[in-house]
């Protein structure tokens, strides 16, 4: 039997695939993280992984797994937590978990931006410390949404999904930076592809949904809140160093932008100084994909992935597919 490793619990769907498959296998089955020191030794003599991506997966890792391990199968659309370039080196497939989360995070992506821009959470507060004495006149007053302009940054799959249920539903006009034109949601919603100055400069919502690589990190700092309108409500559902988080803090503070809606962070769990006192911005833990529809079939891809690996076969959401070492 192959000698597999789960670096935390994942939904029972994907552990009984493994267990119908290879009987009993090992798992950290205390709800954490496991420390670095941990995972370099759970890690040892293993032929599979599968992992998260709040593990750091890089050289050391393999090292400590050796020479025989096939795989490591990320419980996430995200791979960024991987070294990919260093894994295809040594023939190591590295999946993700594509396509079964994009409802779930547009959907996310959606309740920050109507939570922030309608003040949700301030307002909840307020009304449980006892403060509502009655109708007011100029009581939390918000944005409106309907009809407004949306700019989406990375229109992939999530960040179309979002500008489709967006223009759809609530009529909003769509501008959209990437580098590929997406012709589909351009036929979907009117959406205009536009340079990065436009959108910042024009739109009422801005929603981020780029892959966090090189290019992608800091995207969105100083320089880019200061072009955004006062008006504007700005949600970040993809991956936290994409936005300079101290940028968004003074950015929130000094009224430049009139609120945020986030769900990832720089350096998760640690928020930027300053941020969680701020009243105009909604922060949910990385919960995007926290569906029970969406985390069960994230388990049941990330097990078939490490399944078809143990078989000798090539995983149908193998990332380094075609750069791995002959
Ligand atoms: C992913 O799969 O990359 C998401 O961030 C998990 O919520």
């Amino acid at each position: 039997m192959p000698n597999i490793y789960v670096t935390r619990e994942i939904p029972e769907v994907g552990l009984k695939l493994l267990r119908d498959k290879f009987g009993k296998f090992d798992m950290n089955t205390e709800d954490r993280v496991l420390t670095r020191a941990e995972l370099l030794e759970k890690v040892k003599g293993r032929d599979g992984v599968l992992c998260l991506l709040t593990d750091k997966i890089d050289k050391e890792v393999y090292d400590a797994a050796g020479p025989q391990c096939k795989i490591f199968s990320n419980y996430a659309v995200g791979f960024n937590n991987i070294d990919v370039e260093e894994a295809s080196k040594r023939g190591i497939m590295v999946t993700n978990t594509p396509g079964v989360l994009n409802d779930s995070t547009a959907d996310l992506a959606i309740t920050l931006l109507f939570s922030a821009a309608r003040r949700i959470v301030e307002a909840d507060t307020y009304m449980r410390a006892g403060k509502f004495k009655g109708w007011g006149p100029m009581l939390l007053i918000g944005q409106d949404i309907t009809g407004k302009t949306l700019g989406i940054v990375g229109a992939g799959r999530i960040g179309a999904n979002v500008a489709i249920k967006m223009a759809k539903g609530f009529g909003m006009k769509i501008l959209y930076v990437d580098k590929f034109q997406n012709k589909e949601m351009e036929a979907a919603t009117g959406a205009k592809q536009v340079d990065m100055e436009t959108l910042l400069k024009e739109s009422d919502f801005i929603s981020v949904h780029v892959n966090l690589t090189p290019e992608t990190t800091h995207l969105i700092g100083e320089k880019e809140f200061g072009m955004m309108k006062p008006t504007c409500v700005f949600v970040n559902t993809a991956r936290g160093p994409v936005v300079d988080e101290n940028a968004l803090v003074k950015a929130l503070k000094e009224k430049k932008i009139f609120a945020a809606g986030l769900d990832v962070y720089e350096n998760e769990p640690a928020l930027a100084p300053g941020l969680s006192e701020l009243s105009n911005v909604v922060i949910p833990p990385h919960v995007a994909s926290a569906t029970f529809w969406t985390r069960g079939k994230m388990a049941e891809m990330a097990a078939l992935n490490l399944i078809a690996a143990m078989e000798g076969k090539m995983p149908e959401f193998c990332v380094n597919k075609d750069q791995l070492k002959k």
